[in-house]
Parts: C-alpha cells; sequence; structure tokens
C-alpha cells in the first residue's frame, strides 16, 4: 500500500473517544459499520442511549441493530430523533408519505439499490440517513446482503495530488439519470443539483468523495471525455477497494441505520426468484458544503 493509504488507514480508524455504558458497539470492520445490541427501539431511549447511539453513528456510519420487532410508528419514532422525517420522492397512493417499501419478489425485473449510490443526492438537500427494517429475509437465510462503503476513506486513500484537484470542482448531480431513458412520471420533480466533488460531514467537518453512478452526470469544469474518465475512475476505486467496504447480513427484524452522507451502499440481488421486503424512512439532510 502507498505510505499515505497507510497513514489514512491510521487516521481513519475508529478509535471511539469515550466508553460506551449504555449499548454494546462491535465493530465489523475498523473502518465502516458496527453492531449495535443492548437495546430496544420499541422502548424510550434514555439520553445516555441516544447520545451513545448518535457517538457511534458518526464515529462507524453504519450501525446494525438485530431483533428489533417494529412498528410503523415507532420506526418513524426513532427516526425522528434525527431530524425531520425526509418525503419518499414518488409516494404511491394511499401510502404513507415517509415510508418507502423496499420489494423484491420473483415478478421483479429490477430492484432499487441494486448497485453503488448514496440516496437522492440530485436533490439539493440530500438525507442524512436511512433506516432500512427488513421483515422478509430470501428463503434458505442467506442473500440480499448491504454492501457500504466509506467515503471518507475513498477521498483518503487518494494520492495528494489527486485530491488536491479534485478539491476545486463541482458536479451536476441529475435525478433524470436513474430512469436511463424510461419514461419519468410526469408528476416527478426532476431534481438537478451542483454539488462540490468534495465535501464536509455537515457534523464531523471531516472531508469525503461525492459523486456516484446513478446521480452524477459530470464534473463541470472539465471536458465531457475528462469528466466520463476521471468519474470512471472513481467508481472503480469505490467498488474495486474492498478496504472501504463492510458488508451486512440481514435477518428479519434487523434494522441498518446508515449515514448518506459519508457512506454508499449497494443492495445485492442474489436471491431471485426468492422474495425479500422491508421499509425505509429516511431524514432530512442539509445541503453539502466543500
Ligand atoms: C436502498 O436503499 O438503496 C436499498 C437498500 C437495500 O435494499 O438493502
Amino acid at each position: 500500500m502507498d505510505p499515505y493509504a497507510l497513514e489514512a488507514v491510521e487516521r481513519i480508524t475508529t478509535r471511539p473517544a469515550e466508553p460506551y455504558e449504555t449499548i454494546t458497539v462491535d465493530t465489523i470492520t475498523p473502518l465502516i459499520g458496527a453492531e449495535v445490541s443492548g437495546v430496544d427501539l420499541n422502548e424510550e431511549l434514555t439520553p445516555q442511549q441516544e447520545k451513545e447511539i448518535r457517538a457511534a453513528f458518526l464515529d462507524h456510519h453504519v450501525l446494525v441493530f438485530r431483533d428489533q420487532d417494529l412498528t410503523t410508528e415507532r420506526h418513524k419514532r426513532f427516526a425522528a430523533l434525527f431530524g425531520e422525517l425526509h418525503p419518499v420522492a414518488l409516494p404511491e397512493e394511499g401510502s404513507d408519505p415517509h415510508i418507502l417499501e423496499i420489494r423484491a419478489t420473483k415478478e421483479s425485473r429490477a430492484v432499487a439499490g441494486n448497485g453503488w449510490h448514496a440516496d437522492g443526492t440530485a436533490d439539493a438537500e440530500p438525507s442524512l440517513g436511512s433506516m432500512l427494517h427488513i421483515t422478509t429475509v430470501p428463503e434458505g437465510g442467506s442473500g440480499g446482503d448491504t454492501l457500504f462503503a466509506n467515503m471518507h476513506l475513498a477521498y483518503e486513500l487518494l494520492s495528494p495530488a489527486m485530491r488536491t484537484f479534485l478539491d476545486g470542482l463541482t458536479a451536476v448531480h441529475d435525478g433524470a439519470l436513474p430512469w436511463m431513458g424510461q419514461p419519468i412520471p410526469p408528476e416527478y420533480d426532476v431534481p438537478r443539483t451542483e454539488h462540490p466533488v468534495v465535501v464536509r460531514h455537515a457534523d464531523t467537518g471531516r472531508k469525503l468523495l461525492f459523486v456516484n453512478g446513478p446521480y452524477t452526470s459530470h464534473i463541470t469544469q472539465l471536458s465531457r471525455s475528462e469528466s466520463t474518465a476521471l468519474l470512471d475512475m472513481l467508481y472503480a476505486h469505490v467498488a474495486r477497494t474492498p478496504l472501504l467496504q463492510c458488508r451486512v447480513r440481514w435477518q428479519p427484524r434487523t434494522l441498518v441505520f446508515w449515514d448518506n452522507r459519508c457512506v454508499q451502499h449497494h443492495a445485492v440481488w442474489d436471491y431471485f426468484p426468492h422474495s425479500r421486503y422491508g421499509r425505509r424512512v429516511a431524514i432530512n439532510g442539509t445541503r453539502p458544503q466543500a
């Protein structure tokens, strides 16, 4: 590994500032993800539990809570501790505007999130994070894992020269891109926003790489061919660097809370024709800043 990459791993490895007293936090890797136990999300959290969950969220970016028998209302109440709920972009008629159903069956020809991405980055204010509660896992108990990748580390692993170059750039994120030529519903007010390529996390101020395949259309300051070459290099860096990643295996009643500001995720569709089902609640974020 390059010396600056070794330094980045050393710097990014999570060492909690204070020991946890009311929850247990078991890391998935030293660089991303943790399983949190000792808390029932159906119950009102104590101030100390809430403080420790917030600290663990900022430290690990992806928190996994097992055996959570949550109603929709409890799920939304837990999410609301972190901010206002983020409305679903295209809610089905008569459905809860804050619940996105994640559903795959033998009739599915595509599933949500089957590729590296962050959610809704074409919005001026993409979500802070999402909480996905899976209730049905594929028959046989394996398959349907979700991968997560740490975008702080994706940035820090680049050479100092590349980081300096990216620091001054902006990119257009276009909500029409994920439709890939399919007709866009007329009621969808397609978002399109220019964001810095490198932004700072709203809570920690740490830098991270903020481009993703489904939404980022081009880098504003470059020619189209330069932009495509650079974005392809960055996407390959995220996809081909296991060091950045962790993999969550779902069980029924697992809730995962990920930080959409500094994490990309990829839902693996390896279980066709079996079914997988869950509900996702997202939390409002703020405009990403360089
Ligand atoms: C998504 O939010 O992109 C889907 C995640 C998943 O199904 O695991």
